[in-house]
């Protein structure tokens, strides 16, 4: 039996879809303004590289988020490459009618479950956003586009402490009634530990099985790659992640970036998953990544490499090598 295969954690070729978000949640940290034609050839770049799907801006206030003030031009500049769906964060129906307009072809909307960080974030209590977001559902049921809802805070509230798993739920089976094909789990501060993942995605998943289901979890507290495997032990195959391990919430104190895709691709591809991926792909789209925003980037991989990224010994090896082996035989002459 290999190393591998004796693992519990054995993937088997099983499909786990990827879905980029650090054009959306990584950039609207960032206070440079990536020019338009770098986020449209990244994002070209990325739709080679087999992502599932590719968050590609927000429809939001350019007040509140300048950096993402040229969204139409974005989502109408990218080539958009088959089978992947290019979604877009929705918070309002102003935004939901500019990306219907720009041909999203999914609409992210937002909603915590925090009654705080929704106020914090949206300026609106709970109750007002899910109706203000039933009115987005029902233009985009009119113009015919499916719509994913993330519910921020799922694992915790920076400002609440623990959120009632029960409140999820519900929340959910309110959207789930209204006709959305997907609900997002976000860890939106870095919350989320393993065992309590796994009960919530297992929860979720029972009461759900028919709706897409997406975690997305971020690195704040070092244990994004622990939650992804726990949350695909307990059944889910969906992940946002995002290149070179950029973003967060602007709102959310504390906030840091999301799960890093090459990171996580790398990891579940060493497991056998099937990711659909083309690693070296990603791996160049995150190397560009420092040169855009100004920056060093979070991840790991672009630093150190993949694991059989192999390096030459040192200079002076040789010599070493032979003094000690001169050394072994001696001894052994004894
Ligand atoms: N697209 C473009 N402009 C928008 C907009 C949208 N989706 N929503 C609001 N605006 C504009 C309004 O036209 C108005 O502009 P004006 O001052 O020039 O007239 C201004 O923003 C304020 O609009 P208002 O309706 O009063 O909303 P608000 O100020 O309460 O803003 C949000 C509410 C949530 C729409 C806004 O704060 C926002 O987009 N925030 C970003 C949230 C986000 O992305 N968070 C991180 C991801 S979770
Ligand atoms: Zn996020």
């Amino acid at each position: 039996m290999s190393l591998r295969q004796a693992s519990t954690w054995a993937g088997a070729g099983r499909r786990i879809h990827m879905q980029e978000v650090g054009t959306r949640d990584g950039l609207q940290m960032e206070s440079a303004f990536v020019p338009t034609e770098e986020k449209i050839s990244l994002i070209d770049a990325l739709s080679a590289a087999g992502l599932a799907k590719i968050e590609a801006t927000a429809f939001v206030s350019p007040q509140a988020i300048p950096a993402l003030r040229d969204a139409e031009v974005v989502l109408r500049g990218i080539e958009r490459a088959p089978g992947v769906v290019y979604t877009c964060l929705v918070p309002n129906v102003r935004g939901a009618e500019r990306a219907i307009d720009a041909n999203a072809d999914e609409l992210n909307l937002v909603m915590s479950c925090s009654e705080t960080h929704n106020l914090a974030n949206l300026r609106m209590t709970r109750a007002q956003s899910f109706s203000a977001l039933l009115e987005v559902m029902a233009l985009a049921r009119q113009a015919g586009v499916p719509v994913n809802v993330s519910l921020s805070c799922v694992f915790g509230c920076p400002m609440e402490g623990e959120v009632d798993p029960q409140a999820v739920f519900d929340w959910s089976l309110r959207f789930a009634e209204a006709g959305a094909r997907g609900i997002t789990l976000c860890d939106t501060t870095g919350m989320a530990f393993p065992t309590q993942v796994a009960g919530i995605v297992r929860g979720f998943r029972e009461r759900f099985p028919s709706l897409e289901a997406t975690l997305h979890f971020h690195n704040t507290r070092g244990m994004g790659l622990a939650n992804v495997l726990a949350s695909i032990d307990a059944g889910a195959d969906r992940f946002d992640a995002s290149l070179g391990g950029l973003g967060g919430c602007p709102y959310a104190p504390g906030a840091s970036g999301n799960v890093c895709t090459e990171e996580i691709v790398h990891a579940l591809q060493l497991m056998d998953f099937d990711t659909g991926c083309d690693l070296p792909a990603l791996i160049d789209c995150a190397a560009r990544l420092p040169g855009l925003v100004g920056h060093d980037i979070p991840s790991q991989i672009v630093k150190a490499g993949q694991r059989l990224d192999l390096h030459v010994p040192p200079a002076d090896f040789a010599t070493w090598r032979d003094r000690a082996l001169a050394r072994e035989q001696a001894a052994a002459s004894h």
